[in-house]
């Protein structure tokens, strides 16, 4: 999706052996529809050539305050002022000193100085050694970066250049290229704790065998993140799918329902939003084999038992109801027909006040979806689109919602 369409960003490299990464944060910067200005200082160039981001960004890099090509030779101003947002990754320590002091010894540093506040964001991707990063000094820079105004991102944790193990590391590039288009959405849902469950459930007959069913994840990851753009805590409670963890989110892996419903429980308490998008499984065998179930010679299959799996959602929504409870339910209803008379239903069965439907093997695994949102005030259909798209437009809907149910 083009989520940076129209964007202009400043990206700045200070130096840092994850300058590496920043050629393909250019690139996937670039990719969503952004347009980039890279701005190196002196360091950054003995990791990494500007030839190499100048042919990925398609502008000519910038090196010194002293280029004349700008008219008023003053490229600082106008880089300052121009870019929707300024992007320094890596942010070395070093750099983050001269910016928390308000130096502006290079050009880097004086765009930064030079900027509006009020009118050109800057996002910080530190990166550097574990020690460094958690040297005192270092951590008052942060500290006061983050009240001068600056979006300090924090760190990766793991292996490091130097062969040591620990925080510090730079986020990865499509981290960072999330954390800048959830940057730029509008913050519906600032304040809210968002609890969303995603997937399918796997319920095992034996330790090699289960049930499970076609769900992706996919709508409830989108809507995870989506919530997490617009400014929630997240939690996603998430069944056995293999998809990345959206940027911000809180993740926990189940496996079965009992396991959802245990992990839900848990993570209930606090939240302001429950979005129950997981396709869970409606039984379970009655007792899994403790050793994998074996042919024996008879020719008939082995008898298995099920009993049904808990309600979740209705659980979660019954427990708020009989608390009076100010947590606000959405369920998803995954249809083959009569999709309309069914969400009203399933609404009311569950006691929701808000139902998403879908036509379910239409989505299942795909990238798009269609929405059909039924309230007690009637319906409204979200046409066709990425599922994203689906998931920023929903939460909007559960934003004003919200902001409603506030005014009561
Ligand atoms: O009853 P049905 O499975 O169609 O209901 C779908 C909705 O209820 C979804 O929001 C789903 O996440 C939720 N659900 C649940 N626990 C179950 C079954 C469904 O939370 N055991």
């Amino acid at each position: 999706m083009n989520d940076l369409a129209g964007k202009h960003i400043v990206l700045g490299l200070s130096g840092g052996i994850a300058c590496y990464k920043s050629a393909e944060l250019c690139r996937l910067l670039i990719k969503a529809g952004a347009t980039v200005q890279v701005v190196m200082t002196e360091a950054a160039t003995q990791f990494i050539t500007p030839v190499t981001m100048q042919a990925l960004s398609n502008q000519p890099v910038l090196l010194s305050q002293w280029d004349a090509r700008e008219p008023n030779n003053m490229p600082h101003i106008k880089l300052g002022r121009e870019p929707d947002a300024i992007v320094i990754a890596p942010a070395s320590a070093d750099l983050l000193a001269q910016l928390a002091q308000g130096r502006a010894a290079d050009l880097l540093t004086l765009t930064c100085l030079a900027r509006p506040l009020e009118r050109t964001p800057l996002l910080l991707a530190p990166a550097m050694n574990r020690e460094m990063w958690a040297h005192p000094a270092t951590q008052r820079n942060v500290t006061q970066l983050r009240a001068d105004g600056a979006v300090v991102l924090p760190v990766g944790q793991g292996d490091q250049a130097c062969g040591e193990v620990g925080d510090g590391r730079m986020l990865e590039p499509e981290q960072l290229c999330d954390a800048l288009i959830a940057h730029f959405q509008p913050k519906w849902l600032a304040g809210q704790r968002v609890l969303v469950t995603a997937g399918p459930t796997f319920e095992a007959i034996d330790p090699v065998r289960g049930i499970t069913n076609h769900s992706s994840g996919k709508m409830g990851f989108a809507i995870a993140r989506a919530a997490q753009e617009a400014g929630a805590e997240v939690t996603l409670v998430a069944g056995p799918v293999h998809l990345p963890t959206p940027w911000g989110v809180r993740r926990v892996n189940v496996q079965s329902a009992l396991q959802m419903q245990a992990a839900v429980q848990a993570e209930v308490e606090g939240a302001t939003v429950f979005v129950a998008a997981a396709a869970v499984a409606d039984w379970r065998p009655a007792s899994a084999a403790d050793q994998k179930l074996k042919k024996d010679g008879s020719g008939l299959p082995p008898a298995l038992d099920f009993v049904e799996n808990p309600d979740i959602l209705a659980g979660v929504a019954q427990g708020e109801r009989a608390r009076c409870g100010a947590l606000y339910c959405v369920g998803f209803a995954a249809e083959s027909h009569d999709l309309l008379a069914h969400a009203q239903a399933k609404r009311a069965r569950k006691g929701v006040p808000l139902l998403v439907g879908n036509i379910g093997p239409a989505t299942f695994g795909q990238d798009d979806n269609a929405l059909l949102l039924v309230d007690a005030e009637g319906y409204r259909e979200l046409s066709h689109a990425p599922k994203l798209n689906l998931a920023r437009q929903l939460v909007a809907e559960i934003a004003r919602r919200l902001g409603a149910a506030a005014q009561v």
